[in-house]
């Protein structure tokens, strides 16, 4: 599996970082992403939207796939702005909240480290292999460490986020290069005019936390 590949390769490669490397930063994307804990069970699978300049994400899970995911969710995050809403359309409910950490693995932090450049796959027959970078660092907090994966045009592959005692594997498929549905990227009428609710002591709300 890719997830222990580059497992594996991270802790072999440490010490061939390379120099001169700058974190790219994703382009608008719309597509479909596996939320996994490192004991196995998914956690949930979506769509999502991604405005890169505007630095919005909409994440919805999809429950028509086989498999049981364990969460049903659907986040509407402004990292600019430093907040997010939970939308419950079954219920006709939305929560406004605000973001302590800005971090999603959608997008390099710019402060992340360059790691390694790897082939998933094979690296010498076309068409058969998929040529990514690999970029670690940690948490704003210290506490947690990632790796993500993106691809030379820097489109995300897999991130992982190791935070005790979880550790969550992100997965992107069918990543197209544009927003499909830009209105995915606004706030629904549910959500209008709320207030922002108070955060519980010692909560750190960000999008990893709500994989949790
Ligand atoms: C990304 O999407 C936003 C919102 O739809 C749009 O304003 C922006 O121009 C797009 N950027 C690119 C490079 O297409
Ligand atoms: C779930 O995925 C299926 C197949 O891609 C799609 O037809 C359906 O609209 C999706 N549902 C939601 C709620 O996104
Ligand atoms: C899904 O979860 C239910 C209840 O936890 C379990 O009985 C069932 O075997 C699970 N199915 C799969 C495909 O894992
Ligand atoms: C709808 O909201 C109620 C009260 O907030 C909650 O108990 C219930 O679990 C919610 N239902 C769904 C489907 O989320």
């Amino acid at each position: 599996m890719l997830a222990v590949t580059l497992l594996v390769f991270m802790c072999l490669t440490a010490s061939t970082r390379a120099e001169h490397h700058q974190p790219c930063h994703s382009p608008n994307m719309t597509g479909f992403m596996t939320v996994m804990s490192l004991k196995g069970d998914v956690r949930t699978f979506g769509a999502f939207t991604y405005d890169s300049l505007g630095k919005k994400l909409r994440f919805k899970s999809n429950d028509s796939l086989p498999v049981n995911a364990s969460l049903a969710v659907d986040l509407l995050m402004f990292f600019e702005e430093g907040i997010f809403y939970e939308i419950d359309s079954k219920n006709q409910s939305c929560e406004k909240k605000a973001l302590q950490c800005t971090m999603h693995p959608l997008d390099i932090p710019d402060d992340a480290a360059f790691l390694s450049t790897l082939y998933s796959g094979s690296r010498a027959i076309e068409g058969e292999g998929l040529k990514v970078n690999i970029w670690t660092g940690s948490t704003p907090d210290k506490k947690g460490h990632y790796s993500m994966a993106v691809t030379m045009g820097c489109l995300p592959v897999t991130a992982f986020m190791f935070y005790e005692p979880t550790a969550l594997i992100f997965t992107t498929m069918n990543v197209e290069t544009e927003i499909q549905d830009p209105e995915l990227l606004m706030v629904p009428s549910i959500c209008q005019g709320l207030q922002v609710e108070e955060t519980p002591e010692g909560t750190v709300h960000s999008f990893f936390n709500e994989f949790v």
